[in-house]
């Protein structure tokens, strides 16, 4: 397996990753694959990098986030279907911590309440709970 940072070239395929990652978390996100390109092309060259993690030339994961000035935190992470469970999302966080971010800084990452497999991955990679988002939807026929 090895990692490299994206670039803007690597945004066709991101975007198609990121539109599967949207399904398989059960977000309400309804953009498409090119809105998905665009938004990417933007987030990398604004102050996001996403990392590509491959085996003989394949896209196996990859992960998007920011640093700031205390945190990191996590925007993306998906591993493609055919290889979940097999640890390449662990070995993703770990290379991410040893290459990428600061040891010094504090870890974030937002999940949906629905996504228990997502949950239990990110507390068995070491994230401990901290906030819990809570909402009202808007009422949809009071709306324009
Ligand atoms: C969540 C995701 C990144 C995990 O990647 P992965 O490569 O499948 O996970 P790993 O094989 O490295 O699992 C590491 C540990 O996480 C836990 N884990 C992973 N998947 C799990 C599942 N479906 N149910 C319960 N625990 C799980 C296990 O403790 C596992 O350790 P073990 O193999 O020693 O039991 C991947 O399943 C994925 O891309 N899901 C869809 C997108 C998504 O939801 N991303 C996160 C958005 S917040």
């Amino acid at each position: 397996m090895t990692y490299r940072l994206a670039t803007q070239e690597d945004c066709p395929c991101l975007a198609r990753l990121n539109h599967q990652l949207v399904q398989d978390e059960g977000h309400r996100n309804r953009m498409t694959v090119p809105e998905l390109e665009v938004r990417m092309r933007d987030w990398l060259s604004g102050d996001y990098r996403a990392v590509i993690f491959e085996a003989a030339a394949e896209v196996m994961a990859y992960a998007l986030f920011r640093e700031q000035s205390t945190e990191v935190h996590l925007r993306h992470l998906f591993v493609v279907r055919h290889r979940r469970g097999q640890g390449i999302g662990r070995w993703a966080v770990q290379t991410l911590r040893w290459h990428f971010w600061p040891s010094t800084k504090r870890l974030t990452v937002d999940v949906l309440v629905t996504n228990k497999n997502a949950i239990a991955f990110w507390r068995a990679v070491g994230y401990s709970d901290y906030a819990l988002t809570l909402e009202i939807q808007p009422d949809a026929a009071a709306g324009p």
